[in-house]
């Protein structure tokens, strides 16, 4: 299926698309890059383009082409008054919306969308946060498409953190100082492993049935478990693991190699070697612990020995 001009089709039904269609496509999107790339900007001679103005619109020709929409024409999207130059006034605001495409998928993410802690900021100023804020549809790769989990972990806590690693942004949407993600988070052992290794949206959504929600939940309701992640039944499973045990079950029928092959979970496999490992880990904490205790212990005593 392609999608030309308005491209009101639905994406969800699209399969496979045609060499030469794809082929037609890159070339009409060349022409746009010419001017909204890097490399455009940088050749330009025409006198009649605002370089300055051009410099803060630019797309990465890479990034796209990585992107779900790689094979999408910039001019379905941007529907009227761009294939002239310069582009039509009046046209300008004219874009196609996410669900414009995606209609029947995306009304189910809409609703847990408006569910979630940011839906009241939408409301109240219109336009300050919605699909885009977080998908840019230049760049967005859906995490099924990585080749690893880190890639998609990455991108996907990146969103969250375009706001909240950002004073300057998050001032734009609230009057409350930016919490400080390190002290909120201090319980979590290792914060920056795990933020490399997890989503924020794992712990901040609720477990779905079958697809990541887009609910992201009040502060209070938020996952606090260890064992969550770090058990044999792992919500990694149906989250961030989701497509690679369903490729697993498809060829193989064994989910924990697969989990083994990148991102071991602690506790989240059944490896015998693994799991000796990690249970003389514990023994070592829980030993620690116990020493230290006996320190503690040994030295309230020599205390009371020398105060008495
Ligand atoms: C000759 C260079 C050139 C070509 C070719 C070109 N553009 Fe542009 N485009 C510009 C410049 C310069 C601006 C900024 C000034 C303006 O808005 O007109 C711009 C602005 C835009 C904007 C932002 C509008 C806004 O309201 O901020 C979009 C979207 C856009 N172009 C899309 C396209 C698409 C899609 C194509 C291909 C069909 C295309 N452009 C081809 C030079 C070009
Ligand atoms: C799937 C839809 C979609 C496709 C495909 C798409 N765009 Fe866009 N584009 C958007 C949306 C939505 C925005 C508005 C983003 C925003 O408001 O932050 C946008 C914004 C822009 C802007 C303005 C950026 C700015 O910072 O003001 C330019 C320029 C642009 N697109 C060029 C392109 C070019 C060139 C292509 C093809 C290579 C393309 N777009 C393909 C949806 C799309
Ligand atoms: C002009 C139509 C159009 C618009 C508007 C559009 N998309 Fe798409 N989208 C597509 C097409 C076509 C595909 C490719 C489907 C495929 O490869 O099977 C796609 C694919 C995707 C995919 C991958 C789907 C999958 O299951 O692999 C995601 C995610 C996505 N789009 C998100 C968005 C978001 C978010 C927006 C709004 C910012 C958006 N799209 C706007 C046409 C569109
Ligand atoms: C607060 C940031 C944020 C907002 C706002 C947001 N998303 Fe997402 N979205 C994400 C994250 C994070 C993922 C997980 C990445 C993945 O699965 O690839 C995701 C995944 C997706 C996916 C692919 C997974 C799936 O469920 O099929 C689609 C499609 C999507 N979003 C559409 C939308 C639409 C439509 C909107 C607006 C109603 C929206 N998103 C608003 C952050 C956001
Ligand atoms: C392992 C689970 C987990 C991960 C991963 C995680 N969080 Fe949290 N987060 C929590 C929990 C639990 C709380 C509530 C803390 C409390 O009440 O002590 C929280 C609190 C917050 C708060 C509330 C701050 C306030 O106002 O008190 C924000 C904002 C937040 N997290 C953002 C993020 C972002 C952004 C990421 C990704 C970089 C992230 N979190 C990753 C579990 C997690
Ligand atoms: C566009 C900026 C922006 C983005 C992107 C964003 N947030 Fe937020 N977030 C905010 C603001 C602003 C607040 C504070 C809301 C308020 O003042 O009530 C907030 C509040 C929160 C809270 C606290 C809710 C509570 O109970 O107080 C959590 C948790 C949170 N965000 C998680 C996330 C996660 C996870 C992502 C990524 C999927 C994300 N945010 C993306 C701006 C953003
Ligand atoms: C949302 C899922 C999730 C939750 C909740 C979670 N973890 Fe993790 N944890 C992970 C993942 C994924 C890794 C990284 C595995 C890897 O790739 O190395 C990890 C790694 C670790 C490591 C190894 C760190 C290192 O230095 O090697 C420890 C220890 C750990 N977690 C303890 C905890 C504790 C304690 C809690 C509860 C307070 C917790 N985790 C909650 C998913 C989670």
């Amino acid at each position: 299926m392609v999608l030309i001009g308005g491209g009101s089709a639905a994406a969800q039904t699209a399969t496979k698309v045609e060499p030469a269609e794809i082929e037609r496509i890159r070339r009409a999107n060349a022409q746009c890059l010419d001017c909204h790339s890097e490399a455009g900007l940088n050749a330009i001679t025409r006198p009649d383009v605002n370089k300055a103005d051009l410099a803060g619109r630019l797309v990465d020709p890479e990034a796209f082409l990585k992107s779900n929409h790689a094979n999408v024409e910039c001019v379905a999207c941007h529907v009227t008054g761009f294939k002239e130059f310069p582009h039509a006034e009046a046209a300008k605001q004219q874009i196609n919306n996410c669900d414009e495409c995606h209609t029947r998928q995306f009304l189910r993410i809409e609703d847990q969308f408006l569910k979630s802690v940011h839906a009241k900021k939408a409301e109240e100023q219109p336009g300050s946060f919605t699909c885009i804020t977080c998908h840019d549809p230049h760049v967005f790769l859906k995490a099924s498409h990585f080749s690893t989990t880190r890639q998609a972990v990455r991108q996907d806590n990146a969103m969250c953190l375009q706001c909240h690693a950002s004073d300057e942004r998050f001032a734009q949407l609230s009057k409350a100082p930016l919490p400080d993600l390190q002290k909120i988070h201090a319980w979590l052992p290792n914060t920056p492993l795990h933020w490399a290794a997890v989503r924020c949206v794992e712990c901040h959504t609720p477990v779905p049935q079958s697809i990541l929600s887009h609910e992201i939940l009040p502060a209070e309701r938020a996952e606090k478990n260890c064992v969550a992640c770090h058990s044999v039944n792992s919500t990694l499973r149906v989250r961030l693991y989701r497509h690679l045990v369903e490729e697993e079950r498809e060829t193989v029928g064994f989910i924990n190699s697969v989990i083994l092959n990148e991102a071991y979970v602690i506790g989240a496999t059944r490896n015998r070697y693994l799991d000796m490992a990690f249970g003389l880990v514990a023994a070592v904490v829980v030993g620690g612990i116990a020493l230290h205790g006996l320190a503690r212990f040994v030295a309230g005593l020599k205390r009371r020995r020398r105060d008495g």
